[in-house]
């Protein structure tokens, strides 16, 4: 495919299936005992929750049996109440006394192994019932442990919570406007405001009471992932009531979600691309069309590379800074499913595109500048590699 990128210069862009020998070198050389991919080598050595999930489908798209142990091990240290840790070190962990955890850490993050687990299904994968029931647990601790805002969505304990750590949703908690090295001493100073349960799971933050929109979906979404897997219609049905309490956060000014919350009327409005993947859960077709139409307008979020992380009018929209609007390969693919729901064809393959010229530029980073490709975080990145599993059929 030939296309133009956002710099004027033609380029052309792999299909996903010539991707898929890259993409399995990437993971193969991030691979480490006892079982999972690293995000990348040296700046992200340990296990991280999300990414695993994400690398779990780039395996089974590469049809490696390594994604079921990835995901196994991603939830290894889930409590006995269904918490699973956004981190798990594998080795003797430099932040112990930070987590007030020997090998993990205290908090969690979204809540992917659900789409992890169906997509393994739907690729042929058996799981075993120990697997699922894991699963099961952990959406259902979020679902029934977790503090909820008044408008019914399940709370953020901290920002890492959310896997948009530095995004401009949480600005309302940064005293004084954003800025990093005091937005690095409150999100120090929101981990010890954590109140946890007796076995020491995170439960509320009286510091930090967001119901985040991109959040929640992700919770819905991969509990409607996961319930006919379990057979949990229970499950099913608190993810239709997550979804419903969602869709009421719609602003159709902004044409985006608003977290629910003390920020509702400030930073929480603020048009990112994590609070559209409601996408993945509105029961209103004709608004996930709109949003998806938005997500690849280059007047809105779109881009050679992108979406961007944050929408191109907000004044905050910042490409080159870290969650502040480069393009995110686990985004992008979040709204291909979307799309893929939604059923918007030609999204679909726009964004596939995006993703797969995004990077191919890069170089597989982890996060890119969205009309350029430039690489910025880490590279390789291993969740780049879900641009091999973005065909756009
Ligand atoms: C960064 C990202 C987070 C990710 C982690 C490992 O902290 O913000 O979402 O899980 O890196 O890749």
């Amino acid at each position: 495919m030939t296309a133009t990128g956002g710099d004027g210069s033609a380029d052309t862009v792999p299909a996903a299936t010539e991707l898929a020998a890259r993409a399995r070198r990437i993971l193969e050389d991030a691979w480490r005992a006892p079982g999972y991919t690293a995000p990348n080598a040296a700046t992200y050595p340990w296990q991280w929750l999300w990414d695993s999930c994400f690398h779990a489908v780039v395996w089974a798209h590469v049809g490696d049996e390594r994604g079921r142990l990835e995901l196994e091990h991603a939830l290894a240290g889930q409590a006995d109440d269904g918490f699973v840790p956004h981190i798990t070190y594998w080795s003797e962990s430099p932040h112990a006394s930070f987590w007030g955890r020997p090998a993990h850490s205290s908090i969690t993050q979204p809540p992917m192994f659900g789409h992890a687990a169906a997509e393994l299904a739907r690729r042929g994968l058996l799981l075993d019932d120990h697997l699922l029931e894991r699963c099961r647990a952990g959406l259902w601790h979020l679902l029934r442990d977790r503090a909820r805002t008044p408008g019914g969505l399940v709370t953020l304990v901290h920002p890492w919570e959310s896997g948009a750590d530095d995004g401009p949703r949480w600005d309302h908690w940064c005293p004084g406007g954003f800025d990093l090295p005091t937005w690095y001493d409150v999100k120090g100073e929101l981990v010890a405001a954590i109140e946890r349960n007796p076995s020491g799971s995170p439960e509320r933050n009286p510091a930090f009471e967001v119901g985040a929109a991109g959040f929640n979906a992700l919770v819905a979404f991969n509990a409607r992932e996961l319930a006919p897997l379990v057979a949990d219609d229970e499950l099913a049905a608190e993810a239709d009531a997550l979804a419903r309490s969602l869709d009421r956060c719609w602003d159709g000014d902004l044409e985006t979600w608003v977290d629910d919350g003390p920020s509702r009327a400030t930073s929480g409005r603020v048009r990112t691309l994590d609070a559209l993947l409601p996408v993945l859960c509105t029961d209103d077709p004709a608004r996930a069309r709109r949003v998806l139409a938005r997500a690849v307008d280059d007047g809105a979020y779109g881009g050679a590379c992108g979406p961007a992380g944050v929408h191109r009018d907000e004044p905050v929209y910042a490409p080159d800074t870290y969650w502040r609007g480069p393009a995110w390969p686990q985004l992008t693919y979040l709204l291909w499913v979307g799309a893929g729901r939604a059923g918007c064809a030609a999204e679909r393959a726009a964004l596939s595109a995006m993703a797969r010229r995004g990077a191919v530029r890069s170089g597989f980073a982890e996060h890119w500048h969205p009309d350029t490709g430039a690489p910025g975080g880490a590279a390789p990145q291993s969740w780049a590699a879900l641009a091999a599993v973005m065909d756009s059929v």
